[in-house]
């Protein structure tokens, strides 16, 4: 198989009708600091069991086509004994792997930040590939201030994802291009949408400059609205006119699939959203979900780093994944809550 077969099928099995992406790449310390939410350390043997629990949940494929890795899950094994990737990959899950190495300050910059990776990634990509990865995923990280993004800001950021972008693909790897603007502060969610267009702008020049085969791609963008501070809440109705007004503005339809991150939305906003998405118009792209906390964030609190809480911490994932799963269709319902 050549790479460009590769990438044409990794694209075909991660992108289905009714499917989205499970993000379970936590980095050390975000994983640690979401355990200790639910009182659970986080060893190594923690972190193996709760993301074999994720990937073992019973027909998660049904509604899961793809889930991204942290760099030691690769390694681990389920408790029955197999490779996690193997056994994400015999439920129909396309395993993958986030491959930045985190953010910091850009310098003389008021508040923007750049993310860090890019020495040796072509090397890493060959090893991950062995491992099983297919696809990978690089976030950049947007916070709204006054004077942030600055113009330094944003064009930095592009730069960065486009190479990593075309050095995925110079491996046979399908980059998941991630450039969140975070929910952060009080603004408006007009200013919000301002920022997003000028972001996705300056990050498809750049992915076009450093010669990226966009149908081998997936955008994880940010959904337009307020910041979490803000004095109001927009109606699912509301973000989805914003986002998708910013997404036509922005993303070629040669991009095959979107597949929004929750970003700090609760997880029955992060449901209600995407469903309002796809409950209009179609668009040129598919409109899906790669959550992380709005996936998690009920099993978590389920399991509560108990063995015997297992089966409960894998029904309150598969309900999430079911009823994301619905609102890929528009067919969702706050009703479903209570099924
Ligand atoms: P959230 O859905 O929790 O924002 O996580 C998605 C993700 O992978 C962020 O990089």
């Amino acid at each position: 198989m050549t790479i460009y077969s590769d990438m044409q099928s990794t694209i075909s099995d991660m992108v289905q009708k009714g499917k989205g992406i499970l993000a379970a790449d936590e980095s050390a310390p975000t994983i640690a600091k979401r355990f200790k939410a639910i009182d659970v350390e986080s060893t190594e043997e923690n972190r193996r069991f709760w993301r074999s629990l994720l990937i073992t949940t019973p027909k998660l494929g049904d509604y899961i086509s793809g889930i991204i890795l942290f760099e030691e899950t690769l390694t681990q094994k389920s408790d029955a004994g197999a490779q996690l990737p193997a056994a994400a990959q015999q439920q129909g899950i396309v395993p993958g792997i986030k491959v930045d190495k985190g953010k910091i300050p850009l310098v003389n910059t008021e508040a923007d930040q750049i993310t860090q990776g890019l020495d040796g990634l072509g090397e890493r990509l060959k090893v991950y590939k062995e491992q099983g990865a297919r696809f990978a995923k690089w976030r950049e990280v947007y916070p709204i201030g006054g004077h942030t993004p600055s113009r330094l800001g944003n064009h930095a950021n592009a730069e960065v994802l486009a190479r990593y972008a075309a050095i995925c693909q110079s491996v046979g790897i399908v980059p998941i291009v991630e450039p969140e603007v975070l929910i952060d502060g009080d603004h408006t969610i007009e200013r919000c949408a301002e920022v997003i267009e000028r972001v996705q702008h300056a990050v498809y020049h750049a992915l076009h400059r450093y010669g990226v085969i966009l149908e081998y791609t997936i955008l994880k963008p940010s959904m337009v609205t307020p910041g979490k501070t803000h004095a109001t809440k927009a109606t699912p109705e509301q973000v989805a006119e914003q986002t998708i007004k910013v997404l036509r503005r922005t993303v070629p339809a040669a991009v095959p699939s979107i597949n929004f991150l929750s970003g700090g939305q609760t997880d029955e906003e992060a449901t209600a959203n995407l469903n309002a998405m796809n409950a209009g118009n179609p668009q040129p792209w598919e409109l899906s979900f790669s959550y992380g906390r709005a996936l998690q964030q009920p099993a978590l609190h389920a399991w509560m780093g108990k063995a015997e809480n297992a089966q409960a911490a894998q029904q309150a994932l598969f309900k999430r994944a079911r009823l994301n799963g619905a609102a890929r269709y528009g067919k969702y319902g706050v009703g479903m809550e209570k099924e």
